[in-house]
């Protein structure tokens, strides 16, 4: 009865709309394997060019990711494809070809039969010699490439074989095409009208109502369209709708026009929102499909709980700042025993503070209590040569403001780390990265006007039982041009003890000057220097090395005095570089150990923006799920780098789950490794101090997956109980096999434990 119905609405439509059921192709795919060239040459545009002896690549993956390793430079992609005139009859303007690349890393000029059609970037091309071409690099790279020309354009050859070719130039890393489409169209509707979802975030409204503002653009100076406007907003697992409402608009040539839905409950599994524009006239629609947030991690309880680390290190002597991160009904209070000489712990705020001079393990206990209970852990202390035990966890000014850091933001983001109780689950680091410096006066780094007083700054954070960090650069100057630290190392190391720095984020930068090609000497050479100089200060600074990866630095970061060492170069709020950064790090898994972790970068997540101008991540819900499972996963040291007075409910949900925070934080310091990895899924596992181990389950592609995963051919025995760390809930028991789903571009978080009752009876 069903498929009669749908039948019958489906013939209607056809006749209405005039089409026959057997459509032509609306498009041709571009999407097949390309012949590539690394290099440059004055024949590879031509038609004449003979194709079939080299090298073939996938347009939708970068380079480097398909073989081609540090190739940086000049590289063709040429590939033939026929183009038949029936495809005029497609698309909304019958008058316009549109050429879709994806996009290019980093620029590029694209010939069409041997002629020049279109350049990104390039802005010289000398046919005579390719050699003095000039490449303008900078900002191409994740622009989409559409090139269009007129139907009667002679370059064209219709119902023929026609050559495209693309000249890339590639500034260094990943290079050449990726993501998509890679296609041939007529101009369409969806070419004018563009949906936005992205800029407007999530509002949480009162009594837990989530509601979603976007807006769609008519780009079309001359032509308005008019249409129905479709919101629907259904559970991706069962499609069971949430929300639906269809509205007659009319979008007036040039608008920018704002529509919304709400719903009444943040949800708490998988939803999308599937929104379209049909319009009117022609019947053809323009949809896309957002994914909401949902929150996995159960609410806080009124029962005091004691969370973060188990352990940490200072130096015998050195100031001692501990917050005892602890969640309940307030007020708390706070209890130890067996501290060491030398430390208090502060009842009501529960600081610790002091000094302890004798080196040695201590093993104490940390006490909450509220009017409801009791909470009781254990907690060592090492009083020796190793800090930052576990890795750090806290904020850093660079991924959300960029170079416009000031007091002012600083001190703000310390106090919402504080209220907004991300505090109380281990967050403990308020880093300024680069942007305060002023110049070395009398040998002296003074800073400028936009950090007044850098002491009092560092107080105020540490009143609020938090630590606070700093950047600079080996160089003469930093990566953003403000005074490095060349030749003032250690006068620098002296300010920053005297101000009560925590943490010093070291950036390579301009040191390319003094070592332009630097061998492993020179690589270690700076970071010798200033590790000399923190070290002859007498305060505890996580050193935190950053020179984006050279010379594998994770297997001699730690021999130059670092706690942490970046091992790529910058992240930003996409799936491509997220992912690109997160499952490469296996290569460094074995030298994170405590006091010594890899460091993939900042997170991408909430409010950021590199600069005053703060935007929503444009990572989806589930890409933040992978982000923070992934990188918990990794031992890395978790620094937050979005804007903390704009935290929402969904973004607090991933950052205030003890039970994922625990993994990170766990005193085994053990990196995951990742046991299967393939272009569908990938598992890493990452081995706890109590025994047990944890699964991360990532889902690459863009639909759901059921992932059967076979404990034993993973290297794991029998039986087991499973947990789901986000829901913080138990599985049940598995015996060598289980089924689990993940979402697109997502996670899961499993805790696989021994399960001990069957344990002792086998
Ligand atoms: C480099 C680093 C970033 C940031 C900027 C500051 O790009 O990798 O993390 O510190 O410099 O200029």
């Amino acid at each position: 009865m069903k498929i009669n119905v749908w039948f019958g609405i489906t013939l209607l439509f056809l006749i209405l709309a005039g089409c026959s059921p057997e459509k032509e192709q609306s498009s041709i795919s571009l999407n097949q394997p390309w012949q590539f060239y690394p290099g440059d040459h004055i024949r590879y545009p031509g038609t004449e060019f003979n194709d079939t002896t080299r090298a073939t690549i996938s347009p939708s993956k970068p380079w480097e990711r398909q073989g081609f390793k540090n190739l940086d430079g000049y590289a063709w992609y040429r590939c033939t494809v026929m183009i038949p005139s029936s495809l005029k009859q497609q698309g909304y303007f019958h008058d316009t070809l549109q050429i879709s690349l994806g996009k290019i890393d980093d620029c590029d000029q694209v010939f069409l039969n041997g002629k020049l059609i279109g350049e990104n970037g390039m802005t010289v091309y000398d046919e005579r010699d390719p050699d003095t071409s000039f490449a303008e690099s900078y900002g191409f790279w994740d622009k989409p490439r559409h090139y269009l020309l007129s139907v009667n354009d002679p370059r064209i050859r219709w119902d023929e074989e026609n050559t495209i070719a693309i000249r890339v130039y590639d500034s260094g890393g990943l290079g050449g095409l990726f993501d998509g489409p890679f296609e041939l169209s007529m101009l369409d509707l969806e070419d004018y009208i563009h949906f936005d979802a992205a800029s407007a975030g999530f509002d949480y409204g009162p009594g837990n109502c989530l509601t979603k503002n976007f807006t769609i653009e008519n780009r079309s100076s001359a032509e308005g369209f008019q249409g129905v406007l479709s919101m629907n907003v259904f559970n991706t697992r069962n499609r069971s709708c949430l929300f639906r409402k269809d509205t007659l608009v009319l979008l007036e040539p040039g608008s920018l026009n704002t529509f919304s839905f709400t719903i009444d409950n943040i949800p708490t599994s998988p939803v999308s929102a599937e929104v379209s524009f049909t319009e009117g006239a022609s019947g053809i629609p323009i949809s896309g499909i957002l994914d909401l947030p949902y929150i996995l991690t159960p609410q806080v309880s009124v029962y005091p709980r004691i969370n973060g680390a188990r352990v940490f290190g200072v130096r015998p002597g050195s100031p001692f700042l501990f917050k005892v991160p602890a969640t309940g009904k307030a007020p708390l209070s706070y209890f130890a025993e067996n501290l060491p000489e030398g430390l208090n712990l502060h009842a009501s705020t529960g600081i610790i503070s002091g000094q302890v001079n004798e080196p040695g393990s201590y093993f104490c206990s940390l006490i909450v209590e509220n009017s409801v209970g009791t909470a009781k852990e254990p907690f060592r202390i090492e009083v020796g040569d190793l800090i930052s035990l576990t890795p750090p966890l806290g904020w850093n000014s660079w991924n959300c403001w960029g170079l416009s850091v000031s007091d002012e933001k600083v001190r703000s983001s310390a106090l919402a780390m504080k209220e907004s109780g991300l505090i109380d689950h281990g967050w403990s680091y308020i880093n300024i990265d680069d942007g305060w410096e002023a110049t070395h006066v009398d040998g002296k780094i003074a800073t400028n006007e936009k950090f007044p007083d850098m002491h009092a700054l560092c107080d105020y954070v540490h009143s609020l039982g938090l630590k606070i960090g700093i950047y600079s650069s080996p160089g003469p100057t930093t990566c953003g041009g403000y005074e490095g630290s060349y030749g003032f190392e250690q006068a620098d190391a002296d300010s920053y003890a005297s101000w009560g720095m925590d943490y010093l984020k070291y950036d390579w930068c301009s040191y390319f000057r003094i070592a332009p090609t630097p061998n492993q000497e020179e690589l270690e050479h700076p970071y010798r220097i200033m590790e000399k100089a923190l070290l002859s200060t007498g305060r505890d600074i996580h050193y935190s090395l950053c020179q984006y990866g050279m010379g594998k630095v994770w297997k001699w970061g730690a021999s130059v005095g670092g706690n942490s060492w970046r091992t790529t170069g910058d992240i930003t709020d996409t799936w491509e570089s997220l992912s690109g950064i997160g499952f490469s790090q296996g290569a460094c898994s074995q030298y994170a150990n405590p006091g010594h972790w890899n460091d993939p970068d900042m997170l991408v997540l909430g409010w950021v923006g590199w600069g005053p101008n703060l935007h929503y991540t444009q990572l989806t819900p589930n890409e933040q799920y992978t982000h923070i499972t992934l990188w918990s996963m990794l031992a890395s040291p978790l620094l937050l780098g979005n804007d903390l007075s704009q935290l929402d409910p969904f973004t607090m949900n991933l950052l205030t789950n003890d039970e994922v925070l625990a993994v990170n934080q766990d005193p085994l310091g053990i990196q995951a490794i990742p046991v299967v990895q393939n272009d569908f899924y990938q598992i890493w596992t990452k081995g706890m101090e109590d025994g047990s181990s944890v699964l991360g389950l990532f889902n690459l592609t863009e639909q759901s997956l059921n992932l059967g995963v076979n404990l034993q051919e993973l290297g794991f025995g029998e039986r087991y109980g499973i947990r789901d760390l986000w829901q913080q809930r138990e599985l049940g028991k598995v015996e060598r096999y289980f089924e689990i789903r993940i979402e697109p571009h997502g996670a899961r978080m499993i805790h696989l434990k021994k399960d001990m009752k069957d344990f002792v009876k086998q």
